[in-house]
C-alpha cells in the first residue's frame, strides 16, 4: 500500500512538472500577427525563393532599428505597417518569415508572416518575377503553421491562442493590378470578365 502511494505520488510529480514546464517554455505572449500579404509586408520570405522580386540589399533597411540598420528582405528603409501593428499589440518580436528555417518551435508564438513581393490574389500576378508566393500557397503556408502549433500546444491550446491572442492581416491587391491587368501583354486575352470579379471570385462566400 505504501509502494502503491509513493508511486502514485511520483507520477503527480512528474504531471505537474510536465505542465509547469510547458507554461513556462510555451506562455503566450501579448499578442501574435499573422500576416499575408505582397511586398508591402513582406518581412523576408522573398530571400529564400528564387526571384526577382528582391529586397535583401542596402537601402533596404537603414532606419531598421531591429536589425542595425542592415536589409532583412523588407521592401522598406525601416518598418512595414505590419511590423508597427505588431509593436502595438506588444509582440515580443516581429512575426518571423515563413520560410526562415528557424521559424519553429517557440518563434511561431509572435505569429508567422507568409507575405511575398510581387505576390497578388490570383495565382498568375507576379509572374514577371518567375517566383512569389502568391494567396493560394501562402493559405497553404498557414495550414503548415496550424499543424504546428497543434503539435506545439496541443489542439485546444492552439485553438485558444489563435482565438484570443491572434490577429490576421491580408495587404493584397496592388500587384494583381500592376503586375497583371495593367500589363496587356500578359493578360489580356485571358480575361474575359473585369478584373475585380475575377479578384472576388479567388474568395467565394463560405457558410
Ligand atoms: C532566425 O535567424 C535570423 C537570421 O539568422 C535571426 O536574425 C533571427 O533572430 C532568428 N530568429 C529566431 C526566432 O531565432
Ligand atoms: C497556381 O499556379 C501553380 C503553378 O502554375 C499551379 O500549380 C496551381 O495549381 C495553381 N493554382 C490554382 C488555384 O490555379
Ligand atoms: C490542412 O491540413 C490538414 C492536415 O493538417 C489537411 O487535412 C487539410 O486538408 C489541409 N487543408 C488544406 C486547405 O490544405
Amino acid at each position: 500500500m505504501a509502494a502503491a502511494m509513493a508511486f502514485l505520488a511520483v507520477v503527480c510529480a512528474a504531471a505537474m512538472a510536465a505542465v509547469s514546464g510547458a507554461e513556462e517554455v510555451y506562455e503566450f505572449g501579448s499578442g501574435a500577427s499573422f500576416i499575408f500579404g505582397d511586398s508591402l509586408v513582406d518581412a523576408g520570405n522573398n530571400n529564400y525563393i528564387p526571384s526577382l522580386s528582391k529586397a535583401n540589399m542596402t537601402p533596404n533597411g537603414i532606419d531598421f532599428a531591429a536589425s542595425g540598420g542592415m536589409p532583412t528582405g523588407r521592401f522598406t528603409n525601416g518598418r512595414t505597417i505590419a511590423d508597427i501593428i505588431g509593436e502595438m499589440l506588444g509582440q515580443t518580436d516581429y512575426s518571423p518569415p515563413f520560410l526562415a528555417p528557424n521559424t519553429t518551435g517557440g518563434a511561431l508564438l509572435n505569429g508567422v508572416n507568409y507575405a511575398s513581393g510581387g505576390a497578388g490574389i490570383l495565382n498568375g500576378t507576379g509572374r514577371i518575377f518567375v517566383n512569389r508566393i502568391g494567396m493560394d500557397l501562402q493559405v497553404d503556408y498557414f495550414n503548415i503553421t496550424r499543424k504546428q502549433l497543434d503539435d506545439l500546444l496541443g489542439k485546444a491550446k492552439a485553438k485558444e491562442f489563435l482565438k484570443k491572442k491572434a490577429i490576421f492581416s491580408i495587404t493584397v491587391g496592388s500587384n494583381d493590378f500592376l503586375n497583371n491587368y495593367l500589363m496587356p501583354v500578359l493578360s489580356a486575352g485571358t480575361l474575359n470578365r473585369p478584373i475585380i470579379y475575377i479578384m472576388l471570385d479567388r474568395w467565394p462566400e463560405t457558410d
